[in-house]
């Protein structure tokens, strides 16, 4: 495939999950790709595996480090033509009310705040029919117990999402992802064990009509579209990659 020869393709959180599916999808398509992470050992494995790429180490809740990767994406490549703000990370399981305050603060640091910080300093260097895409979360929409400051600012995602999506307007598209679980780091960061008990994986597929979590390829496969001119006169929309679960 050749639909994003020549073009700049930035995807934060890289190194693993969905960023990485996403990282090879991109490049795959014939993208340059700007693999950006806190784990820069890891953003590097990933970069060296693909055609045209280079690593950023970042964390994604810093300022000046991300007027840092638009620089270092606009040195190596000239311009941006995709920008997908996906990493973020869960709070540990726990209820609401015993949850720190620090913690509620750091999730809307790491979750929301990076994703205007991307528009911000990312949105000068990209050309006319540009896109950018958030990852958000089903539970932005459809909240279970026990992750709400996660949800909550995986909630104002979208709505940042669609005020982007009017404010840079017809230049830029912003479109969201809102994907239900799926077996990657998030489980070892909000339950403490990297795979989920039998019992409770099944408790969280029973939720899911396609009858299985997500995928990393399935949720690249979406930031994908949305990126793609397939999407052209879609902005500001927030794609459901939940197998039905939000019906449910
Ligand atoms: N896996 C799920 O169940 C699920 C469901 C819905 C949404 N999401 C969202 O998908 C996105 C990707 O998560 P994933 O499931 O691939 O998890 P993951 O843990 O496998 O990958 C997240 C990546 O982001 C990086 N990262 C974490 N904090 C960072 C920071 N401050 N700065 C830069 N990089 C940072 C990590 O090093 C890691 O490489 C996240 O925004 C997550 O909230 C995940």
């Amino acid at each position: 495939m050749t639909e994003f020869n020549d073009k700049c393709v930035i995807v934060t959180g890289g190194a693993s999950g969905f960023g990485k599916a996403m990282c090879e999808k991109f490049a795959a398509a014939g993208a340059s790709v700007v693999v950006a992470d806190l784990n820069l050992a890891g953003a590097e494995t990933i970069a060296g595996a693909l055609p045209s790429a280079i690593a950023v180490a970042i964390d994604v809740a810093d300022e000046a480090q991300n007027a840092a990767l638009a620089n270092a994406a606009v040195q190596a490549y000239g311009k941006i033509d995709v920008v997908c703000a996906n990493a973020g990370i869960p709070h540990r399981v726990v209820s609401a009310i015993e949850m720190d305050t620090e913690e509620f603060d750091r999730m809307f640091a790491i979750n929301t705040r990076s994703v205007f910080l991307a528009a911000k300093y990312c949105a000068p260097h990209m050309p006319a029919g540009s896109a950018m895409v958030a990852t958000s979360s089903i539970g932005a929409k459809r909240p279970r117990p026990g992750l709400a400051a996660y949800y909550a600012a995986k909630g104002a995602v979208l709505t940042l999402t669609q005020a982007l999506a009017v404010e840079l307007a017809p230049d830029i598209r912003v479109n969201a992802v809102c994907p239900v679980s799926a077996p990657t780091g998030f489980d070892l960061n909000a339950s403490g064990v990297a795979e989920l008990p039998e019992q409770i994986n099944a408790q969280v597929i029973a939720g899911i009509p396609m009858g299985r979590r997500a995928t990393p390829e399935d949720v690249a496969d979406a930031t994908y579209f949305l990126a793609s001119d397939q999407a052209k006169f879609l902005t500001g929309v927030c794609l459901d990659v939940d197998g039905g679960r939000a019906i449910q």
